[in-house]
């Protein structure tokens, strides 16, 4: 039970009086939390703020281009943008095992974060859009957790090595009062209500080698298989996508054979995941409609060159792990 606008205005003299006239650099993911941490600090400090924005190849179709709209255009944030693609697929290159894969992209995003961040002589703050509940889970660490059967690299995780002071607004809040603050200071609601997105990003969902020539098959086909999601709504007005707590595409290696006009194709697989779960620790896979996926597997196949068949998977947490790798 909190006033927003007087929260937002706690908040915002607490961060003036942190920082005074120095400066302050936030490593933007697209992610709900650093997302509003950086509406937040720019709201306090304006051009103070400058954010770095890698990108790895491994983001969903025009992601980079929605957050360069939504932080430089629309909210006036310095943002730079770092198209790191080709360093990424290059240390990815020829890996195939899940944890390798995860701790090349995790070092790889530190590598190129350093390295913005140092040209930023003047920087002497690093802010981070932890919340609450990311501050327990580290004060547990150690503990055998079903997390940490997968090595979870979550963007923020940045090292002391850059000397900087930690500024770390939300780290009292819950993820529905960090959504609710990100909304009041002007954030899309779409874009602040937006299912988890793994730091790894795609790929985790691309499975073994991961090749930018599979990550533009999959972004497409995730877009579709999202926007069906969105569109399928009930006489309440809630979609498929607000019904379901994690939905994606996942990148199957394989090919099989199809037919195409009256030629044969042997193109690969895609498989749709949609999971419903209140904390991401067990998950039902979602009994969405037959005809949604009927719509959404025609149109992949249909507008996707190089993916002839669709998928869809059956398997709830445990046994299976919301993300295939
Ligand atoms: P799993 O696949 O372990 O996923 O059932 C549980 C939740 O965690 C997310 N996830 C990750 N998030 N870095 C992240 O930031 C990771 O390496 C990672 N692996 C899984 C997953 O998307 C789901 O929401």
């Amino acid at each position: 039970d909190w006033n927003m606008p007087d929260y937002i205005a706690e908040a915002v003299e607490a961060i003036r009086k942190q920082v005074g006239d120095e400066e302050v650099i936030l490593g933007l993911s697209g992610g709900v939390d650093s997302s509003v941490a950086a509406a937040l600090i720019h709201r306090a400090i304006g051009s103070q703020l400058t954010c770095v924005f890698v990108d790895h190849g491994l983001l969903r179709l025009n992601e980079g281009e929605m957050v360069m709209n939504m932080f430089a255009k629309n909210l006036g944030v310095k943002v730079i943008r770092v198209d790191a693609t080709d360093q990424f697929m290059g240390k990815l290159a020829g890996v195939t095992d899940p944890e390798a894969k995860r701790k090349i992209i995790g070092r790889e995003f530190v590598e190129v974060f350093q390295a913005e961040a140092g040209k930023l002589k003047n920087a002497k703050w690093l802010a981070q859009g932890t919340i609450y509940p990311d501050v327990i889970e580290s004060a547990g660490k150690g503990k055998k957790t079903a997390h940490t059967i997968k090595s979870h690299h979550n963007v923020g995780g940045l090292p002391e090595t850059l000397n900087l002071k930690l500024l770390e607004p939300l780290r009292e809040l819950f993820k529905d009062e960090v959504r609710e603050l990100g909304v009041a200071l002007g954030l899309p609601h779409d874009m602040v209500y937006r299912h988890p997105f793994p730091g790894p990003g795609l790929g985790v969902r691309i499975l073994g080698e991961v090749k930018k020539e599979y990550a533009d098959l999959l972004r497409r086909a995730d877009a579709i298989f999202i926007e069906e999601l969105r569109n399928a709504v009930d006489e309440e007005g809630r979609s498929w996508y607000d019904k379901t707590s994690q939905a994606f595409a996942v990148f199957l290696p394989v090919k099989s054979v199809g037919v195409m006009g009256d030629g044969r194709t042997y193109d690969y697989v895609v498989a749709l995941r949609a999971v419903q779960t209140q904390d991401f620790m067990t998950a039902h896979w979602a009994h969405l409609p037959h005809e949604l996926l009927g719509r959404v597997s025609n149109r992949i196949i249909n507008e996707v060159r190089g993916l002839n068949r669709v998928v869809y998977d059956v398997s709830g947490k445990p046994p299976a792990t919301i993300e295939w790798e």
